[in-house]
């Protein structure tokens, strides 16, 4: 099988980044890990990058061109996909265009539902019977893109954002994988 080259970007704690590094070491799996990007120098996934000796770039965002910067690296890197797993920042339509390629991200709700931040308080304030996650492709409208994995639990009446959260994270880390197979299946 021939490997597509990935990029994933981050902004924080990175167990989906994790996740993907653990499946892409299987030579079934679709897809090998050449470059993360963070926004946060103070990222913890970082330190997953450099434990596994990926390259990683560090932008900063108060930059008027930093865009052009990833879409360079990205180029050089001949990367075919980008996850976005965390990332905190809205890419801009330009970006979206420049790279021409698949973007995907994950986000902590089941889209259409509760888009944007604080996903779980939004489920609890409206007494949702089940949560999840989903893994849609990107467009230029935050979390809006074509669905390509849904995996949802039912909400427990003791439930509370932390024990959402935790729940929705181990679900995250088998969606996004699936998805990324899902999308190569054909191609
Ligand atoms: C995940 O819950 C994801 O759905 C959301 O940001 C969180 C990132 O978590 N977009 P991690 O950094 O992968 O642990």
């Amino acid at each position: 099988m021939v490997k597509k080259n990935v990029c994933i970007f981050i902004s924080g704690y990175g167990s989906n980044l994790k996740s993907l590094i653990l499946y892409s070491r299987n030579y079934n799996f679709p897809i090998n890990i050449k470059l993360v990007v963070s926004n946060n120098l103070k990222a913890k996934g970082l330190s997953l990058a450099r434990k596994n000796s990926i390259p990683y770039l560090v932008i900063d965002t108060k930059k008027r061109n930093y865009e052009k910067t990833i879409l360079k690296k990205l180029k050089k890197n001949k990367i075919s996909l980008i996850c976005l797993a965390g990332y905190m920042k809205i890419l801009s339509k330009q970006f979206i265009l420049e790279f021409g390629k698949k973007i995907i991200n994950i986000h902590p709700s089941l889209l259409p539902k509760f888009k944007g931040l604080n996903t779980y308080e939004k489920a609890l304030e409206n007494k949702e019977i089940k949560t999840g996650c989903t893994v849609h492709y990107v467009d230029e409208k935050l979390d809006n893109g074509k669905k390509i994995k849904q995996k949802f639990f039912f909400i427990d009446k003791n439930d509370d954002i932390e024990i959402l959260k935790r729940k929705t994270k181990t679900l995250e880390r088998k969606a996004f994988p699936e998805a990324i197979v899902e999308i190569f299946r054909y191609n």
